[in-house]
C-alpha cells in the first residue's frame, strides 16, 4: 500500500498552485497543509522560479552563453520592453545564448550528436522503442541476475559522483525496511550539461523502461521523477512515454509513478537537496552519512540515479554487462559528452569513457579558433589548460589531474577569452546557487566573488587570501557545492598566472 503524501510535501506544490510568492500565499498554504506560515514563506523565498514568478524572461548567464553575448540578447529584450532577468545555467548550452520564457516555453532545437551505431549504449540517433525487451529479461532473470549484470557492466553513476551503480542497488537490497523508493535525478543543472535533456527527448523509453527495471529490481513500492523546472517539454515527454508504456501492459500496476517539478534551484540535483525538496521543504543537503540507499526519501531506503546512468540499464540488459564494459576504453561504458562553447557544432557527442578531448574536439567540428581552456565538467571542474587536450576523459584520470569529469558538460574556451572573467561568471554562480547553510559556502563564495570583482577593477592585492578560503570551502563544506565552488580560481590561477598577476606560467598556452 502506498504511503499517504504528508500534508509538509504539498508545499511546493501548493505554492506553484498559487502562482508562487505572492501577497497571501503563505497564509493561504498554510490553511492547506498546516505547515506554519513562516516555514512556508521561507520555501517560497528559496526557490528562484517561486520567489519571483513575474520576473518575466530568463536570460542565462552561464559561461557559454556569455561567450555567446548573452547581455546582447538581454539589451534586445529590455529594449523591446519585455521584462528579463538572468538566471543560472538553462542547460541550454548549445543554443547559446539561451533563453526561458516560463509563459511560453519554446520547443528546444535538437542539438548536434553521434550518428546512430550498434557500439553505443544510449544511441541518441536511434528510435526509441517500445520494445521492453530487457525489463521483460529482468522479471525472467531475477534481481540477483539484475544486480550481477550491473555489477559486470560497472556503471558507474553519471549526474557527477561516479559512483558504482551495483552497490548502491545492492545496499537497498540488504535493507531490512520494505517500503522503498526509486528517484530520477533529472534536474540537470550543473552548467556546460545538456545531456540528460537530450535523452529524454530522443530516447524517452529508455528511462521509463529503466525506471521499471530499478524498482522492480529493488521491490520499490513507487517512483519519483525531479525534472528541472524550466523543463517542461522533457517532463511532457517523459509523461507521454509513460502512457505508451502502460498502455502497452510494460508498468507494473502496484508501483506508482510521480512527477515533480523542480523550481530553479541548482542545488537541488544535489541528491539529499533533492529529497528535502521532495519533502516539501528547502533543498539544503544532509549530512552524510546516513546515505539515501539507507535513509532516503521519507527516512526509507532510496535509490537515486541521474538520467543518463538510468538509461545505460536497457542495453547493459539486454546485450550484457560483459558488452557494455567493454565499450568503454579507459573506464567502463559509452559516455555522453557536452561539447558547448567555442566548438563548431555544439551538442551531445556519445564516445568511449576515455576519450581525450582532443577527440572529443573533433567530434564537435573542431576548436573556433585556438583552444586556450577548457572545463571538462561543468563549472564545479574548474579549468584545465589547452596543453592537457590529450587527457583521458574520465573520472579517475580528471580527478587525478586536480579536476573531475563530473557531469560531462565541456565548455571550451578559445583564446580570446579573459580567465579572470571566466572565473568571474562561475564565481557568480556559486554565490547565487548556494544554499547558505553552511559558512565555509554561504561565505567563501561571497569573499572569491569580490576579489576577483575587486581584481578586475585594479586592486593588485585582491586575491592574496583566496587559496586560503579555498582550502576552509574545500575542508569544511557541507556539500560538493562548496567544496568545489574555488576551483575555477585557483585554477585559472594555477594555469594562467599572469592573468592574475602572479610570476610564472605552468602548464597553460594555447594549442590549434
Ligand atoms: C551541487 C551538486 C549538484 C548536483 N546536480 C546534479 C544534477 O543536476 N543531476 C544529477 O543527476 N546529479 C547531480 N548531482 C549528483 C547527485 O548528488 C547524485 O550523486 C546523483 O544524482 C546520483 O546518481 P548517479 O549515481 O546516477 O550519478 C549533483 C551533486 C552536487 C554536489
Ligand atoms: S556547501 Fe554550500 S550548497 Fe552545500 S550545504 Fe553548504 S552552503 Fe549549502
Amino acid at each position: 500500500m502506498q504511503p499517504k503524501k504528508a500534508r509538509r510535501e504539498e508545499v511546493l506544490e501548493k505554492l506553484e498552485e498559487a502562482g508562487g510568492r505572492r501577497t497571501g500565499v503563505a497564509a493561504s498554504v498554510q490553511r492547506k497543509t498546516l505547515v506554519p506560515e513562516a516555514d512556508v514563506y521561507g520555501v517560497a523565498t528559496f526557490y528562484s522560479l517561486l520567489a519571483e514568478p513575474d520576473a518575466g524572461v530568463r536570460v542565462c548567464q552561464g559561461l557559454t552563453c556569455q561567450l555567446s553575448d548573452s547581455q546582447g540578447l538581454m539589451s534586445e529584450l529590455e529594449s523591446a520592453g519585455q521584462d528579463a532577468v538572468y538566471a543560472s545555467c538553462l542547460g541550454q548550452c548549445d543554443q547559446a545564448p539561451a533563453s526561458w520564457n516560463p509563459e511560453d516555453e519554446t520547443p528546444i532545437d535538437r542539438a548536434c550528436t553521434t550518428p546512430s551505431s550498434p557500439d553505443l549504449a544510449i544511441d541518441l540517433e536511434a528510435a526509441d522503442s517500445l520494445d521492453y525487451a530487457a525489463l521483460r529479461r529482468s522479471f525472467e532473470q531475477g534481481p540477483d541476475w539484475v544486480l550481477n549484470e550491473l555489477e559486470s557492466s560497472g556503471l558507474t553513476g553519471r549526474g557527477g559522483a561516479g559512483f558504482p551503480a551495483h552497490i548502491k542497488w545492492r545496499a537497498i537490497r540488504d535493507q531490512a525496511e520494505s517500503e522503498r523508493y526509486v528517484v530520477l535525478n533529472a534536474d540537470e543543472g550543473e552548467p556546460g550539461t545538456f545531456k540528460d535533456r537530450e535523452v529524454i527527448l530522443r530516447r524517452p523509453h529508455l528511462v521509463v523502461e529503466g525506471l521499471a527495471i530499478a524498482a522492480s529490481c529493488l521491490e520499490a513500492q513507487a517512483i519519483y521523477l525531479y525534472v528541472r523546472g524550466e523543463f517542461g517539454r522533457v517532463r511532457a515527454a517523459l509523461e507521454a512515454a509513460l502512457e505508451d508504456a502502460r498502455e502497452a501492459g510494460h508498468i507494473d500496476q502496484r508501483v506508482s509513478w510521480h512527477f515533480e517539478d523542480g523550481h530553479g534551484a541548482y542545488i537541488c540535483g544535489e541528491e539529499t537537496a533533492l529529497l528535502e525538496a521532495l519533502e516539501g521543504k528547502r533543498g539544503m543537503p544532509r549530512m552524510k552519512p546516513p546515505f539515501p540507499v539507507e535513509k532516503g526519501f521519507r527516512g526509507k531506503p532510496t535509490l537515486i540515479q541521474n538520467v543518463e546512468s538510468i538509461a545505460c540499464l536497457p542495453a547493459i540488459l539486454q546485450r550484457g554487462g560483459e558488452w557494455f564494459r567493454r565499450l568503454g576504453r579507459t573506464e567502463p561504458g559509452t559516455k555522453l559528452y557536452c561539447l558547448s562553447g567555442h566548438v563548431e557544432q555544439p551538442g551531445v557527442y556519445e564516445a568511449p569513457m576515455g576519450s581525450t578531448m582532443r577527440e572529443l574536439l573533433e567530434l564537435a567540428g573542431g576548436v573556433s579558433g585556438t583552444l586556450k581552456a577548457f572545463s571538462p565538467g561543468g563549472a564545479s571542474s574548474g579549468f584545465l589548460p589547452a596543453s592537457s587536450v590529450d587527457i583521458a576523459m574520465d573520472f579517475s584520470t580528471l580527478r587525478e589531474a586536480g579536476s573531475m569529469l563530473g557531469s560531462a558538460g565541456v565548455v571550451v574556451l578559445n583564446d580570446t577569452v579573459d580567465m579572470v572573467q571566466a572565473a568571474l561568471t562561475q564565481a557568480v554562480f556559486f554565490e547565487e546557487e548556494s544554499c547558505g547553510q553552511c559558512s565555509p559556502c554561504r561565505i567563501g563564495t561571497q569573499i572569491l566573488r569580490q576579489a576577483l570583482q575587486r581584481y578586475g577593477d585594479g586592486d593588485p592585492n585582491a586575491l592574496a587570501y583566496v587559496q586560503d578560503v579555498a582550502w576552509g570551502m574545500g575542508e569544511a563544506s557541507i556539500c560538493g557545492l562548496g567544496q568545489a565552488a574555488a576551483l575555477p580560481l585557483t585554477s585559472a590561477m594555477k594555469y594562467f598566472p599572469s592573468e592574475f598577476g602572479l610570476a610564472s606560467e605552468s602548464g597553460g598556452g594555447s594549442t590549434s
